[in-house]
C-alpha cells in the first residue's frame, strides 16, 4: 500500500516519541512492503515560536492531503502561567479538530497483566479491564456559545449538540461494541442537562437497529464512581466532549501507566493518532519519556486508517513482549534497570524484525 502520513511531533517529548514509532512505522512497511510517505508540520508552542500559530495553515494543508495523522503532544509551562497570553498551543488542537472534521476521539484502556501491579487499584477490581471511550470531540460545551458580561464580571460557556451529532457517535459505538463485548454504556446527564436528553433519547431511538448490543444509560458522576470500583465492568462508554475529557483523564489511572495509552481522533476523511499523555517538558530532550503510548497509537492507525490487522497486530505483541522482557523507561516502576526511550524503539523494531 501507499501510504501518505502526516507526523506533527510538536513540543516537549512529542518530537522523541514521535521518533520512535516512526522507527516502528519502517520496520513494519519493510516487511509488509507499504511505501511509506511522510510529511512533517509544525503545531502547538513551536509553531507559535516560528509562524506565530498553533496550527499554521501549511499544517492545516499537510494534514488534508495524507491519509492519517501521527501525532505528538502539545503544550509548553511559559503558556500555562499566562492568563493573558492571546494564542495558547492547546488552541491549535482545538482548531486542528474541528477543522479536519476529528469528531470521534477513541481512549481504550487497557490492563497489562505484566504490570498489573503498577496500578493504584487492587488487583481484583481491574483484571481483564478492556474498556474504550468513544468521547465526543468537535461539539459540546468546548466549542458553544461563549463570552463575558457586566464588564468581565460574568462568563458563560455553553453546551450544544444537534441530533445528527450524537447519531454520528453514537453509531461508532454502536460498531464499535458489536467487534467487542457488545456493551454500550451511554454517558451523560440526562437528569438535569438538556442536551443530555437528546443524547440519550438519540441512543434510544437507535437501539432497536443494534438488537445484539445491551445499553445501559448511567449518569456521569455515577460512572465517575464505577469506573474505578468496577471497570471490567465497561466494554464501550459513549459521551460528550467535556464528560469524555474528565473521565478518560480519570480511566488513564487505572492501567498505572499513562506513558502506554493510545488514541485515535476519527473524521470522515482524516484520523488523527496520538498517545494521551501530555508535552512532559521536564522529560523533553533526556530520552526518558515512554514511547509506547505513540508506538500504541501507530498500531491504531494501521487498525483504524488503513484495515491493515496484521500490522497493528504485530506492533502490539511487540510492545507485550517489551512489557513481559521489563524493556521499560522509568515511569514504569518496579524494574531494577530502566531502560532510554530510544533503547526501548530499538528493542520493538528488532522484535518485530524477527518475527517470521
Ligand atoms: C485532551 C486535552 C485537550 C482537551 C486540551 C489540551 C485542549 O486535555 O486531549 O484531552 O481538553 O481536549
Ligand atoms: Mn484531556
Amino acid at each position: 500500500m501507499d501510504l501518505n502520513i502526516a507526523v506533527l511531533s510538536g513540543d516537549g517529548i512529542g518530537p522523541e516519541v514521535t521518533n520512535e514509532a516512526v522507527k516502528v512505522m519502517d520496520v513494519i512497511s519493510k516487511k509488509f512492503d507499504h511505501k511509506i510517505n511522510i510529511s512533517e508540520g509544525l503545531t502547538g508552542a513551536i509553531a507559535i515560536d516560528r509562524k506565530g500559530n498553533p496550527y499554521p495553515d501549511e499544517t492545516h494543508q499537510i494534514c488534508e492531503k495524507s491519509d492519517a495523522v501521527l501525532f505528538g503532544a502539545i503544550g509548553d509551562p511559559k503558556y500555562d502561567n499566562d492568563p493573558s497570553a492571546k494564542v495558547r498551543p492547546e488552541q491549535g488542537l482545538l482548531e486542528m479538530r474541528k477543522k479536519l472534521g476529528l469528531y470521534a476521539n477513541l481512549r481504550p484502556t487497557i490492563v497489562f497483566e505484566s504490570l498489573i501491579n503498577n496500578s493504584p487499584l487492587k488487583k481484583d477490581r481491574i483484571q481483564n479491564t478492556d474498556l474504550i471511550f468513544v468521547r465526543e470531540l468537535t461539539g459540546g460545551i468546548y466549542f458553544g456559545e461563549r463570552g463575558r458580561k457586566d464588564n468581565g464580571n460574568f462568563a458563560y460557556d455553553t453546551c450544544e449538540y444537534n441530533r445528527h451529532e450524537v447519531e454520528r457517535i453514537a453509531q461508532l459505538g454502536f460498531e464499535m461494541a458489536l467487534k467487542r463485548k457488545r456493551k454500550l454504556c451511554c454517558v451523560d446527564k440526562a437528569n438535569v442537562l438538556e442536551s443530555s436528553r437528546l443524547w440519550r433519547e438519540t441512543v434510544q431511538n437507535m437501539e432497536s437497529r443494534f438488537p445484539d448490543v445491551k445499553v445501559s444509560y448511567e449518569f456521569v458522576d455515577a460512572v465517575a464512581m464505577r469506573l474505578i470500583q468496577w471497570p471490567s465492568e465497561y466494554d464501550v462508554l459513549v459521551t460528550s466532549n467535556l464528560f469524555g475529557d474528565i473521565l478518560t483523564d480519570e480511566a488513564s489511572v487505572i492501567s498505572g501507566s499513562m506513558g502506554l495509552m493510545p488514541s485515535a481522533s476519527i473524521g470522515a476523511k482524516n484520523a488523527l493518532y496520538e498517545p494521551i499523555h501530555g508535552s512532559y517538558p521536564q522529560a523533553a530532550g533526556k530520552n526518558i519519556a515512554n514511547p509506547v503510548g505513540s508506538i500504541l497509537s501507530l498500531a491504531m492507525m494501521f487498525e483504524h486508517s488503513f484495515n491493515r490487522e496484521k500490522e497493528s497486530n504485530i506492533i502490539k505483541q511487540a510492545v507485550q513482549h517489551s512489557l513481559k522482557e521489563k524493556i521499560t523507561t522509568q515511569d514504569i516502576h518496579g524494574n531494577d534497570k530502566t531502560y532510554s526511550t530510544s533503547d526501548v524503539g530499538d528493542f520493538i523494531c528488532n522484535y518485530i524484525n524477527s518475527f517470521s
